[in-house]
Order: C-alpha cells, then sequence, then structure tokens
C-alpha cells in the first residue's frame, strides 16, 4: 500500500502561498499545491470581533484526541467525530450545535463562513455551493468555531474512510480552509501538511481510521509549514495528512473551519 502511495506521489509545483482563484484551487485539489492563502480576509478589529464572540459565549466542547493535554474546544458539530456512533447520533445533534453557532454569529456584525461560501460562488458562478444535506436525515452541521491553541495531532480528513455511509464520502475533493481570528508568533502554532494524500487498501466494508495511524505513513514525504496570521485563510487538501503544535505559551490561535467537496456532478457542499 504504501509502496504504492509514494510511488505515485508528486512533488509540489511550488511552496509559495498562493491566492485563491480558479486556476489555483484547481491545483490544490489535484495534489498539487501544499495549501492556499488568503490574505486579509477579515480586518484586526473584525477578528477581535470573532474573539470576543468566542469568549462571550464559550466553548464547551472538545476533540477527543488521545495523547493531547490541550485538544481542540469548540462550538459546533463534525461528523467525524461522530464517526464510532450511528448516523442517527449525528444528526440528531445538527439541530442543537447550529443553535451554538448561531449564539456566536449574532453576536458579530460579520459572518466568516457567509463571506467564504460568496468567495466560492463568485469563482464557480456556474456551480451550486449548498449545505451538505443528507437523503432522509435532513441537514448537516458546518462552522466549526474553535481555539486551537494546544495543537493537534497527525491525521487526514478523508471522508470515504471516516463517512462511508454518509453523503459526503461521494465528493471527490476535499478541500478545509482555517481563518485565523489571532495572532500567533515565536515557533509554535504551526501547522505542517505532508504531500502523501492518505490511501489505504481495504475490503469493502472494512473501518479505516483517519488519526492515530502509524506516523511511518508520511516517512519521506515532502512537507509544508503554514503559519497561521491573525486576518488569514489558509485553505489546504485535507486528504493531505496534517498537524500542528501548541502555541508558545500565553498565546491562543482561535478561528473557525469547514470542509468544501466537490461532488461528481462539479458542485460544491460544505460540512464539519
Ligand atoms: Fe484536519
Amino acid at each position: 500500500m504504501q509502496t504504492d502511495a509514494v510511488t505515485k506521489e508528486r512533488a509540489w509545483r511550488t511552496h509559495e502561498e498562493l491566492p485563491l482563484n480558479r486556476e489555483n484551487f484547481e491545483a490544490l485539489c489535484r495534489f498539487d499545491l501544499p495549501c492556499l492563502r488568503i490574505t486579509g480576509f477579515a480586518t484586526d478589529s473584525e477578528c477581535e470581533e470573532l474573539v470576543a464572540a468566542m469568549d462571550a459565549v464559550g466553548l464547551h466542547k472538545t476533540y477527543k484526541v488521545p495523547g493531547l493535554k490541550q485538544p481542540p474546544r469548540y462550538v459546533g458539530l463534525t461528523q467525524f467525530e461522530k464517526r464510532q456512533a450511528s448516523k442517527d447520533d449525528y444528526f440528531a445533534e445538527v439541530d442543537q450545535a447550529w443553535h451554538e453557532h448561531e449564539a456566536v454569529i449574532s453576536k458579530m456584525p460579520w459572518n466568516p463562513f457567509e463571506r467564504m461560501w460568496k468567495l466560492i460562488r463568485e469563482l464557480y458562478p456556474e456551480c451550486t455551493l449548498t449545505l451538505a444535506e443528507e437523503p432522509g436525515y435532513g441537514r448537516y452541521y458546518a462552522g466549526i468555531i474553535r481555539d486551537t491553541t494546544g495543537g493537534g495531532t497527525l491525521h487526514a480528513d478523508v471522508t470515504m474512510y471516516s463517512a462511508r455511509d454518509y453523503i459526503i464520502s461521494q465528493v471527490v475533493n476535499q478541500i478545509t480552509w482555517n481563518f485565523f481570528a489571532t495572532h500567533v508568533d515565536g515557533d509554535g502554532g504551526k501547522t505542517t501538511i505532508h504531500n502523501r494524500p492518505y490511501r489505504v487498501e481495504t475490503k469493502p466494508g472494512d473501518k479505516v481510521e483517519i488519526e492515530g495511524f502509524n506516523r511511518s505513513y508520511v516517512d519521506g514525504a515532502e512537507t509544508h509549514i503554514y503559519a497561521p496570521a491573525k486576518g488569514d485563510v489558509v485553505m489546504f487538501n485535507s486528504h493531505n495528512p496534517h498537524e500542528w503544535t501548541a502555541v508558545d505559551e500565553g498565546q491562543r490561535r482561535m478561528g473557525v473551519s469547514s470542509y468544501i467537496g466537490r461532488m461528481p456532478d462539479g458542485n460544491f457542499i460544505y460540512w464539519s
């Protein structure tokens, strides 16, 4: 499996963090670029408004990450955190998560998610971009509002493995975007992206873990390290394994994130 992955691997075309446009977005989908950066997605005061809203509401949920002293805290709901539970369990929590989301967003004069969706719609006027919907279950949750100060362990976000019986497993590309609302400096808080899309040979019905897999999977892979910057969005192909370090003492790494996926018909869906 791994030999195969290695031989098929291509080097990234550049390590420059290129801006969001159609050509670069397509290249990101093809694994030709490590990431894109939207510099100045929000102003300093908009960033401060988000952080103040997060602090006022409080981030009361925690990712289940074994081995992490301070796992990310968040508001909302992620499908991957429910991957060991049933589909009913996930969809039963969607409405509540949207209420939590609304509690934060209603305290702000702007909406980072709507801003992002507008950019993608402008980029692909001939396509639709809609909240993911599961036949027979209804809408997904989309839009994690989170504090990732304590770091994140190596994983890949691949719905064909973590959401096999969900409609989101049908996406042909899975892009994650991360907006950063705080200034982080020093060595901490940086994300490493490994140029080795996560692929595992499986038999039908096999479960594949997208987190906690052996580090040797990324041995020898090309890497790109990006630094979060207040006001910027960084997008990358979430099939590439990634991880980030805890920030230096006294700093916080706050922001929002979701996935954008492309369906086989070319239209886009989003979810978390
Ligand atoms: Fe991730």
